[in-house]
């Protein structure tokens, strides 16, 4: 334990311990503050319009980025979208909103987040009893499309807060702006007091820290100030300082020749080790879009200028970055298949020394002629091919995927549908990783065996952002085929985390049933169908300012 600095209002706290006095925060006094403030909620969409300029110019949907849909509330236990229609709602929705809300986790009588699983079948608990931050984002989506954003803004309070603890893995102290994984509310039904027990890392089934969660918390709180129009909560010293600790983590220099996140294995939602050390294409598309979403909230004052410096520079070099190496199309295969290697100097067009003989096979046939996507990772003479689901929908909602190579991935998913979808959206990656090369890869991990959890696996929670893809590309018939894939089996299985087999016909070996973010992430899903202006809140514009890279190998030109 260290010390006794205030943050918010608390002591200073080690993650290791739970000491019930130690938050006497009152949440409720900020949410007296007035909801919603007309004037704010204008110069806020102003601002983000002329930052961020031009939308799609094919078939996109630019106008909903500009658009203030609150949910507006019908009463606590109705989904407004259901009192909304003109048809009758799928009978899946009500059921979803009712385990939704059994998933609402309290501290001190307030909403503040949702547990991960509700699953009483399950022989063991491990932290699917806690609140997850990625996992809570499709929930706080899906209480913003509904027109209830006091959970929301309780989350991004009482994370801000575990935020100021001290973290500590053995005798090692975590940077300061790391959020955690997961918390969880213990509650003292003799003392009646609830206490918070935290994990960034220092717990969690490999201790790695969470490099997701800080980008999710920046990204959630864009989220909640575009769907309530209301700037001050983000504009509060504490979400200004919280905002500044966690890009600060991910802006400091080192010895970086690139403009991409170095991060270990299993920093992610892949939290176990599956090969995705070094410059994954999830967490690089994560930091993009809290990079953006940071620029847009964060004060013009002295310290806030500095930062939006650094991360004006750093996205035109990231956005460069991606766009150019871990872009991968037809052409841009056959350009690796024939590049020469140990090429020395800035001439040099094969820059990573990729050895074309480490392509593995697969790629050759995945590849469509129209179609491409944002490969796996990048790094010295190293390409991970495989495709992953999350980061390239988080490259399209973010912008930074060119328009082109945003309706190019959505023709790869087109084009390989059985491979990427099959009987249950979305498969987290492909291939699997089999044999030898798993056993190298996972270090022989029984959970990530091939078509398995991380492994191939097919994830329902991704059904949200597929979705917020296929509307923002303006194909939503995409999104309706998922989704219709999905209402035939999700309720019947009882709302599963994962799926295995190459199809994901089988509920997973492992997966916990009443998993949230699968239920979440389909009602998400489906107001986001119903109304499309709900798309504002988690997607962006493309910047003008950060010039497409101009390319022979784009699958456009074929
Ligand atoms: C698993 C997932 C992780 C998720 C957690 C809670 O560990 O890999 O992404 O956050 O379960 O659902």
């Amino acid at each position: 334990m260290d010390g006794t600095k205030e943050v918010l209002g608390l002591r200073n706290v080690s993650s290791h311990c739970s000491i019930s006095e130690m938050d006497d925060y009152d949440l409720s006094k900020l949410l007296d503050k007035p909801r919603l403030n007309i004037e704010r909620q204008r110069s806020f969409d102003e601002r983000s319009l002329s930052e961020l300029s031009i939308g799609l110019t094919r078939g996109g949907v630019d106008n909903y980025e500009s658009t203030y849909s609150p949910g507006g509330r019908s009463g606590f236990d109705t989904p407004v979208s259901s009192t909304r229609n003109s048809f009758e709602p799928h009978p899946m929705v009500a059921e979803a909103w009712e385990a939704l809300r059994r998933s609402l986790v309290y501290f001190r009588g307030q909403p503040v987040g949702t547990i991960a699983a509700y699953d009483h079948a399950s022989e063991e608990v491990l932290n699917y009893d806690q609140v997850f931050v990625r996992d809570f984002v499709p929930s706080a989506l899906a209480f913003l499309m509904n027109g209830e954003p006091d959970i929301v803004k309780n989350f991004l309070l009482k994370t801000l807060q575990l935020q100021g603890w001290e973290k500590r893995i053995d005798r090692f102290k975590l940077g300061e702006g790391a959020m955690p994984a997961s918390f969880k509310v213990l509650h003292d039904p003799v003392r009646k007091t609830d206490t918070i027990i935290a994990d960034f890392g220092e717990s969690a089934i490999g201790r790695v820290a969470p490099v997701d969660s800080g980008f999710w918390w920046i990204i959630l709180l864009r989220a909640y100030t575009k769907s309530t129009g209301d700037l001050s909560l983000a504009e509060t010293p504490e979400c200004q300082k919280g905002m500044r600790l966690i890009l600060a983590l991910c802006l400091s220099e080192g010895f970086d020749t690139f403009p991409t996140l170095l991060c270990a294995d299993g920093c992610s939602m892949i939290d176990r080790r599956m090969g995705i050390y070094g410059y994954p294409i999830e967490i690089q598309a994560l930091f993009f879009m809290a990079l953006r979403c940071a620029l847009s909230l964060l004060k013009h004052d002295a310290e806030g200028k500095e930062f939006i410096e650094r991360i004006v520079k750093r996205l035109h070099a990231l956005s460069y970055h991606m766009r150019s190496y871990f872009w991968l199309d037809f052409q841009q295969l056959n350009d690796i298949y024939r590049y020469k290697t140990e090429e020395y100097s800035h001439t040099a067009v094969n820059k990573f020394n990729v050895i074309p003989d480490s392509i593995p096979d697969w790629v050759f046939d995945f590849m469509p002629i129209r179609g491409g996507y944002f490969i796996g990772n990048v790094s010295p003479a190293r390409m991970d091919f495989r495709w992953f689901a999350l980061g390239n929908c988080v490259a399209i909602l973010s912008s930074l995927a060119t328009p082109e190579q945003s309706m190019a991935i959505m023709d790869l998913i087109e084009a390989r549908w059985e491979e990427l979808v099959g009987e249950m959206p979305l498969k987290i990656a492909y291939p699997a990783i089999e044999s030898h090369e798993w056993r190298i890869v996972t270090g022989c991990d029984p959970k990530n065996t091939r078509w398995s959890y991380h492994n191939g696996g097919s994830w329902p929670v991704l059904l949200w952002m597929l979705t917020a893809a296929c509307i923002k590309t303006g194909r939503p018939q995409i999104a309706r085929r998922a989704i219709d894939l999905a209402e035939a089996r999700m309720l019947k299985d009882c709302w599963p985390e994962y799926y295995d087999g190459k199809l994901g016909r089988y509920i997973g070996k492992q997966a916990r049933k009443y998993q949230t973010w699968s239920i979440a992430g389909y009602l998400v899903a489906k107001m986001m169908l119903e109304d499309p202006s709900h798309l504002g809140m988690i997607s962006l514009e493309e910047d003008k300012q950060m010039k497409p890279v101009i390319r022979r190998s784009s699958s456009w030109n074929c």
